[in-house]
């Protein structure tokens, strides 16, 4: 089963080592395959839109390319869009929920946030046209670790917290889809680099009940390495003593330092149970979509 058989993907990993950049990559992807596709950021991110020139993030799906949309959901909007749904009138819920009293006992509610943004995705992956799903994919740029974590497992938490009832009965719902490998997939992004693949790792072994999905690890920025046989530097080295390779040697080292350290990476990551895709390093400044065309491609 690849990557892209499943309608819901969520991608995540430490913070900064290229979740957005592999969402973004997936989805484009999964666009050109045809599959009408919605990549939605979580926390009220915007990093999307300008990926594709687009000037703002939106609340509701804006079109991006053929077949590719993208949306931001923030915590708030979640709420008020799940309290809406069950009392029907948007002026209800602002003279309700939005008041000073009741405002911060609706913030309050831990795990909420969490949970409603996973139900927007949820109430996305049910929107049906003409009895046809709205989206074929769903990709989720989901919070960095440790929050991501938190969030996949806030309907859970919020199960657990209210027993029975309307509450429980949505989040029992939103649970089920989250944890069908059929259904839902993680992505787990890192780096060849210690601290990145200690987190992945990490990450993986607090999954405990959800490792199942895990679909993909990608690494990501990988150097290509200075050349075949990393073995056989320090005899090619040891016969380099004249002063004017003194600053190609010293560049070699560096690169083969790296690619040692890539591949004590890769070789650490061989214990994830799912397929692992290494992704180049884009030498561009700035990364456009000719780019994440390119690493979606070695997504597929
Ligand atoms: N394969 C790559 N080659 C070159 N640059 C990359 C690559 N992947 C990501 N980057 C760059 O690294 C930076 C971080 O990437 P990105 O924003 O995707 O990370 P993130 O995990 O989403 O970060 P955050 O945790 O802040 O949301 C960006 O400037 C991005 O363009
Ligand atoms: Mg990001």
């Amino acid at each position: 089963m690849s990557v892209l058989d499943r309608r819901v993907i969520l991608v995540t990993g430490k913070g900064g080592v290229g979740k957005t950049t592999v969402a973004a990559s997936l989805a484009i992807e999964a666009a050109s395959q045809g599959h009408r596709t919605l990549l939605c950021e979580t926390q009220g991110s915007t990093r999307v839109p300008p990926l594709f020139h687009k000037k703002e993030a939106t609340y509701d799906a804006q079109p991006l390319a053929p077949n590719l949309f993208t949306l931001t959901i923030t915590g708030e909007r979640a709420i008020e869009d799940y309290i809406v749904q069950q009392v029907k009138v948007r002026a209800i819920y602002k003279m309700v929920f939005k008041n000073r009293i009741m405002g911060p006992f609706v913030d309050g509610v831990p795990g909420l946030h969490d949970l409603v943004q996973l139900g927007k995705v949820f109430d996305l992956e049910r929107d049906r046209t003409f009895g046809r799903p709205v989206w074929d994919k769903i990709i989720v740029d989901a919070p960095a670790t440790g929050h991501g974590l938190t969030m996949l497992d806030a309907p859970r938490a919020m199960m657990e917290l209210t027993v029975a009832g309307p509450f429980h009965e949505a989040a029992r719902e939103v649970h089920e889809l989250f944890v069908d490998p059929k259904k839902t997939g993680i992505v787990l992004v890192t780096l060849p680099e210690e601290m990145p693949v200690n987190e992945t790792l990490d990450l993986h072994e607090r999954l405990g009940s959800y490792r199942e999905q895990v679909a993909l690890c990608v690494l990501n920025e990988v150097h290509p390495a200075p050349f075949g046989c990393l073995d056989a530097w320090p005899d090619a080295r040891a016969a380099m003593t004249d002063p004017a390779l003194t600053e190609s040697v010293q560049l070699t080292d560096k690169a083969v330092a790296r690619a040692q350290l890539q591949q004590t990476a890769r070789d650490r990551l061989g214990v994830l149970p799912c397929p692992i895709v290494e992704l180049p390093i884009e030498t561009t400044r700035r990364l456009g979509q000719t780019q994440l065309e390119r690493l979606g491609r070695r997504l597929r």
